[in-house]
């Protein structure tokens, strides 16, 4: 994988994270790293971000900067040829622009609700020889499937922040069960059934219940037919899932591959 040196204090707005986002990114860079070498000459490579950051972030326990997720892709080793980017809050958009525009030539960054923007973000993709990666990591439950509707249009890989243990099961019953049109009824997509499905699980069950009703949306109404997750932990503690959907069984060597190893280098042991 490729190894960034650490960011510098550039002066721009930095916001605090939680060190499990270095897990994440961890993830992300091997992933982007198997996808570009594999694919570079065949496809125009295209990255998607729609929850971008602000691109440069300092981890709340050591105080240390590290890269966003879209200043990892920006600096990709085997290049992308466009970079899609778009975050609501806009201090951070402002920053990630300046940040991103000096590493990268050919950015597109929208400010706003990327539920919204989406539509727009799209027609800068080629319709016929591009490959895009899709990064679809908000704070909770603000990615639409409808918006998952319109990237399915594309050939795309997804990886998507699946928030289960943070939010979701802790949510459901208390305050999305009797919500019309909640944020949970949108992000897992038209006749998902959820109430029932969640209800009649028993609590043991309702992790894979869940992820599995997901991922048969997904499979179902946008044509995806390869899946791998990945728990993300802290302390132990875990609090949600990276979703990989793709409709090419590389994604998923690719997937396996890159997660055999821990962040800080352990191998896992496959029990397969
Ligand atoms: C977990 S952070 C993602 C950081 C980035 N993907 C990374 O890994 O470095 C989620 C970001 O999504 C932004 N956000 C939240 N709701 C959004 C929306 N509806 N549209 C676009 N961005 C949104 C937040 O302001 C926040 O910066």
């Amino acid at each position: 994988m490729f190894n960034l040196p650490p960011p510098k204090d550039d002066g721009l707005y930095t916001p605090s994270v939680k060190t499990q986002s270095a897990d994440k990114h961890y993830f992300l860079a091997r992933y982007i790293d198997a996808f570009t070498t594999s694919m570079k000459g065949k496809w125009r490579l295209h990255y998607i971000d729609l929850f971008a950051g602000a691109g440069i972030e300092r981890l709340e326990e050591s105080g240390e900067l590290a890269w966003g997720s879209p200043m990892i892709a920006a600096q990709s080793p085997k290049p992308f040829d466009g970079l899609h980017l778009c975050e609501l809050d806009h201090r951070k958009y402002t920053a990630l622009k300046t940040r991103v525009t000096a590493l990268h030539p050919c950015v597109h960054i929208w400010s706003g609700d990327a539920n919204v923007t989406i539509s727009k973000m799209l027609p800068a993709i080629p319709p016929r020889d591009a490959l895009s990666l899709a990064f679809l990591d908000p704070y909770g439950l603000h990615l639409d499937f409808a918006t998952l509707q319109c990237l399915s249009d594309k050939r795309a890989d997804l990886i998507i922040f699946f928030p289960d243990r943070l939010d979701i099961l802790r949510n459901w019953k208390t305050y999305y069960y009797d919500k019309h049109d909640s944020n949970l009824d949108r992000f897992l997509g038209p006749d998902s059934n959820w109430r029932s499905v969640l209800n009649e699980a028993s609590s043991a069950n309702r992790v894979d219940v869940l992820r599995d009703l997901y991922i048969a949306q997904v499979r179902q109404k946008l044509g995806y037919t390869e899946f791998e997750f990945e728990r993300i932990s802290a302390r132990g503690r875990p609090l949600y899932y990276l979703v990989l959907c793709s409709r090419n069984k590389l994604a998923t060597k690719f997937w396996r591959e890159i997660t055999k190893k821990e962040r800080g280098g352990q191998r896992r042991f496959d029990w397969g």
